[in-house]
């Protein structure tokens, strides 16, 4: 996946220059501009002069630690939506917990990968570019997704890949630019309804029984409940209730058909339906990419739209994933 969204910028904070010097040439190379801190007072100070759209900050930090600093950023009303990354040498429960509490968005373990690295600050960027240009309404729900991803024991970021997958395909067919939002958001929120499912269930590692799946499939309806009051939320909303829909009308909750789905739900279908294949499950391991692929074509004209299938498999194509 290349970098969609140059031009960002990120501070890294650390007291050891060579690691500041690894995450600016990793940084740099994706086209993201980077900003060096040396301390956390230097840190502080340098995101009011120049406003950031992520934190890269290590722990061990002389003076000010990194715990402190993130609580310190989270505080002021001025930084807190930035998203901070905290970076230890420490794997341990405690730091982590720590830095849970100080607010932070996310971790890494040094030796910091790079495809990690990249991974976590393509998502944090995005996710914050996407608050951005949310209203109060659907940030509302986009906090209530957030929530969803933690208790689902999803693979992170699948929310952030179906949006991907989902506006990437509608790129493709040249949908309008409000149908690319839609499809945008609705990758991040479409199963916001799991809130009200036990996670028990959600995380259940074996098949889910007739009576589970009866309550799993109870999470659209109850998304399109939560969100129907918040009337700004327009073809989400349709999107919400409708992506397990199946072009047969075998798809719930509301057994429609071909193209009474609306195009956003059945974009978002294949999106989600491919992520969820290629990602591991509580329940079973991921399948190859090849695997997956292979039961899309399958199920093309069954479950899923069969020219949207075609066209997603030669984007996954395009993309160098398959
Ligand atoms: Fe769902």
């Amino acid at each position: 996946m290349s970098e969609v969204w140059p031009g960002r910028r990120v501070l890294v904070v650390d007291d050891d220059q060579s690691s500041r010097r690894f995450f600016r040439s990793v940084l740099e190379g994706e086209g993201y501009q980077v900003e060096e801190a040396r301390n956390g007072l230097e840190a502080l100070e340098l995101i009011l002069t120049y406003p950031v759209d992520l934190v890269l900050l290590d722990i061990m930090l002389e003076g000010m630690d990194g715990i402190e600093v993130c609580v310190r950023l989270k505080a002021d009303e001025r930084t807190r939506l930035v998203p901070v990354v905290l970076v230890t040498a420490l794997t341990e429960l405690e730091e982590r917990i720590k830095g849970i509490e100080a607010g932070a968005d996310d971790f890494l373990s040094k030796p910091v990968s790079r495809l990690e690295l990249l991974a976590r600050v393509r998502s944090l960027v995005h996710l914050k570019r996407m608050n951005e240009r949310l209203d109060s309404a659907e940030s509302t729900i986009l906090a209530l997704a957030r929530a969803v991803e933690a208790k689902d024991n999803y693979t992170e970021g699948h929310t952030e890949r179906v949006a991907f997958y989902a506006s990437s395909l509608g790129r493709r067919l040249n949908v309008s630019g409000p149908t690319l939002q839609v499809l945008e958001k609705a990758g991040i929120m479409h199963d916001v309804g799991k809130i009200g499912i036990s996670d028990v269930i959600l995380n259940k590692p074996g098949e889910l029984n007739p009576e589970e799946w009866r309550v799993v499939k109870q999470h659209p309806a109850i998304g399109e409940n939560i969100c129907r009051p918040l009337r700004s939320l327009g073809q989400l909303l349709d999107v919400i209730r409708h992506h397990h829909e199946r072009v047969d009308g075998q798809g719930y909750p509301d057994g429609l058909r071909g193209e009474e789905i609306t195009l956003e739900s059945r974009i978002v279908a294949i999106a989600d339906a491919y992520d969820a294949m290629t990602t591991d499950r509580p329940y079973r391991k991921r399948l190859s990419r090849e695997e997956a692929v292979r039961l899309l074509q399958e199920g093309a004209g069954v479950q899923w739209d069969k020219d949207l299938v075609r066209e997603f498999i030669q984007l996954l194509a395009e993309l160098g994933k398959y």
